[in-house]
């Protein structure tokens, strides 16, 4: 697609229909996105309720991972585009419905493919791209592990090749917690391919995600650009605070820019993607890329003038989009605390009193302790003071359980 789609009407014949596979917290804005332009909205996930599926014309529940089951949805609902939003799902499917010309994925079904499994996504870097990166070795024994972790050195971290939100992942300090960290990564994995990267610790000053976005030009021709870089923190490899914009270096922010627009170009299609930096003074490292919003720029909710979810929704429809920063400002995560079905929120109130504050509760049905239920979101006239206003609005906000 070289023009911008002609939006339709949705529920009638000329409707423009979007299928996002995947209804988390992200999938819900990105779908309320598409809604404000009049999209038709199809929301699917692989349990009832998902946040994306109570704001959507049409919610369905069917495990993504069963490609047959992928394929006959998608010749129900004959979306215009997919949108996948999370990892685990079926992406060779969608590359050989792709080639036939059966659907058009976001941004390309490559890309789903290749960031679903650290391994495709780190050798397109490191290797074919030649970016700077962590030292690596996969392994698929403890015995590969053992001689991956010697030869990245200590302290390294094993990851599962196909896991997010730090689920399986460690910290390996020496040579005798190589079997915990495999054991670990076993249990960890979304997918049991028993498949594990080892990668050299990098002893980073901050990290960021870097916004950017593949949008149509004027003349058809695709554009890049970037929003201004996230600072965010990480707890056990789940983000737990972020800010924008994050301070940085301006030899760092070029080369952060540069890697960006390298790796991006490389998985083409148009629509917004996350790439996940390590700094040191000038210094910048790849990390990882999510070729969709990111959850640090849940942020961008508060800060900017069109947010993240805004972003890709036009970028996606072939429509302009405008990067710019609005004001400073900081999101801070609600966990649930409970495991427990229908849980209830107190102190929304005194969270809201916070000055400049807002708060996004997902509506997820069920809570575990460590599950994301929320975030607080806050602008200031600077990011430190936006920092300690959003996490005292998250700390006012307190899950109980209804009895
Ligand atoms: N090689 C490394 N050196 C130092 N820190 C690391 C390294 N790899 C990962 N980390 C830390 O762990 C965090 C999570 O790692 P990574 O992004 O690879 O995992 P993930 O499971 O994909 O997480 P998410 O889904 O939340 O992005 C990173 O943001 C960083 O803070
Ligand atoms: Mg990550």
């Amino acid at each position: 697609m070289n023009t911008p789609r002609t939006l339709g009407t949705p529920l009638s014949p000329t409707a423009t229909k979007v299928m996002l596979l995947g209804s988390g917290e992200l999938g819900k804005e990105v779908i309320i996105a598409l809604q404000r332009l009049g999209v038709e909205v199809i929301a699917v996930d692989r349990y009832p309720n998902a946040p994306g599926h109570q704001v959507a014309h049409r919610a369905h529940v069917i495990n993504m991972t069963d490609g047959d089951a992928l394929a006959a949805l998608i010749a129900q609902e004959k979306p215009d585009l997919v949108v996948p939003e999370i990892e685990a799902i079926a992406t060779d499917k969608l590359a050989e419905l792709e080639a036939a010309g059966k659907i058009t994925c976001i941004p390309t079904a490559r890309a789903a493919q290749l960031t679903m499994n650290r391994e495709g996504i780190r050798r397109l870097a490191a290797e074919t791209l030649g970016l700077a990166t962590s030292p690596y070795r996969f392994a698929s024994s403890l015995e590969e592990l053992e001689a991956g972790a010697a030869a990245v050195g200590f302290p390294c971290v094993v990851k599962p090749v196909m896991s997010s939100s730090g689920k399986g992942q460690s910290k390996v300090d020496s040579a005798a917690d190589v079997k915990a960290a495999w054991d670990y990564a076993a249990a960890g994995s979304r997918v049991d391919s028993g498949r594990v990267i080892v990668e050299g610790f990098i002893d980073f000053d901050y990290e960021i995600t870097l916004l950017t976005v593949r949008s149509l030009g004027e003349d058809g021709k695709v554009i890049t650009q970037f929003c201004d870089p996230i600072g965010h923190v990480q707890v056990q490899g789940d983000y737990v605070e972020s800010w924008q914009p994050c301070r940085m270096d301006p030899v760092a922010l070029e080369r952060a820019r540069d890697i960006a627009g390298k790796v991006t170009g490389d998985l083409g299609g148009l629509g917004l993607f996350g790439v996940e930096l390590f700094v040191k003074d000038d210094m910048v490292w790849f990390s990882e890329v999510s070729p969709r919003p990111h959850d640090t720029g849940m942020v961008t909710m508060a800060t900017q003038v069109q947010s993240e979810f805004e972003l890709h929704a036009k970028a996606i429809l072939g429509l302009p989009v405008n990067v710019a920063l609005k004001a400073p400002g900081a999101s801070a995560v609600i966990y649930g605390q409970h495991e427990a079905a229908g849980i209830a929120f107190e102190g929304v109130a005194d969270a809201l009193r916070v000055p400049n504050t807002d708060i996004r509760l997902f509506g997820k049905p069920e809570s575990f302790a460590r599950r994301r239920m929320g975030v607080a979101l806050t602008t200031a006239d600077d990011v430190d003071t936006a920092r300690v206003n959003a996490k005292l609005a998250a700390s006012k906000v307190k899950p109980v359980i209804v009895k």
